[in-house]
């Protein structure tokens, strides 16, 4: 069945503009990306939007549909109140470039502020054991996506634009987290206590555990529950623990 849905659309440069009305139709069964690729086609060509693979996985298609978080390409239209405008804005947390463009370079900086993985010195690459649970841990993390939806919607930056510079955001501690949680990660024989640099680099203070980040995520990796707050747990046993601080001194984890 053919319909005419509303889209109303924020257009603008760098952070000025206004919302733009357009009638588009739509068939069954489509999603956001659908009309707004056949916008482009019929109405506005000059509309800017980043996509890749109008499947989920590339992370580019990310945006606020009716002002909650989400990807294009994965927001049915079916899942939207019909007697609404479907209303199209830009990842509010991240600077305008133009229309549902932002700029996003601020992911990018975070996660070159993240030392990498540390090999365990005197094993090769192949010669790495690890416990199942340890190996499904990392891959849960590593289905991400680099959507940024997480980091869109924590409100320690999305209403706080000043903290910008202080705070990693859900989806950088996570990666912290991953590594910190490693059982091959060899940064502490470096000096390099990830948990605490999580705290005091990174800015995990700044997370009161609200989830928003997780119930975002589109791939539904459980940011908070798995990452998040044992990161948080391990900070303070550092922090805290004399014992704990003590076997990180002399290299027991
Ligand atoms: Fe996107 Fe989830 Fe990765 Fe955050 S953790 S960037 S929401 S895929
Ligand atoms: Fe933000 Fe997620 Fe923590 S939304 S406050 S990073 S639990
Ligand atoms: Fe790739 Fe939407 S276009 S995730």
């Amino acid at each position: 069945m053919t319909e005419r849905r509303e889209l109303r659309i924020w257009r603008g440069e760098g952070g000025e503009g206004a919302f733009a009305s357009y009638l588009v139709e739509a068939e069954d069964g489509e999603v956001v990306l659908d009309l707004v690729h056949r916008l482009q086609a019929t109405q506005a060509p000059d509309l800017a939007v980043r996509w890749n693979c109008k499947a989920g996985k590339c992370g580019s298609c990310s945006a606020e549909v009716n002002g909650r978080p989400r990807l294009l390409c994965m927001t049915r239209l079916s899942a939207l109140p019909p007697d609404q405008p479907v209303v199209l804005t830009p990842l509010r947390a991240f600077p305008s470039v133009r229309d549902l463009v932002t700029d996003v370079g601020f992911n990018y900086a975070k996660a070159r502020e993240v030392p990498a993985f540390v090999p365990p010195p005197g094993l090769a690459p192949g010669e790495y054991r690890m416990q199942q649970e340890d190996v499904a841990r990392s891959q849960e993390f590593r289905k991400c996506i680099e959507c940024f939806l997480c980091q869109d919607t924590c409100h320690a930056v999305r209403d706080h634009e000043e903290n910008l510079a202080a705070f990693a955001g859900p989806r950088f501690l996570m990666r912290v987290a991953e590594l910190d949680l490693h059982p091959l990660d060899a940064a502490a024989e470096t000096g390099l206590d990830r948990a605490r640099s999580a705290q005091e680099v990174h800015g995990l203070g700044y997370c009161n555990i609200t989830k928003c980040c997780t119930e975002v995520c589109p791939e539904h990796i459980r940011i908070t529950d798995n990452a998040l707050i044992p990161l948080k747990e391990r900070a303070a046993d550092r922090k805290y623990d004399p014992l704990v601080w003590l076997g990180a001194k002399i290299g027991l984890r």
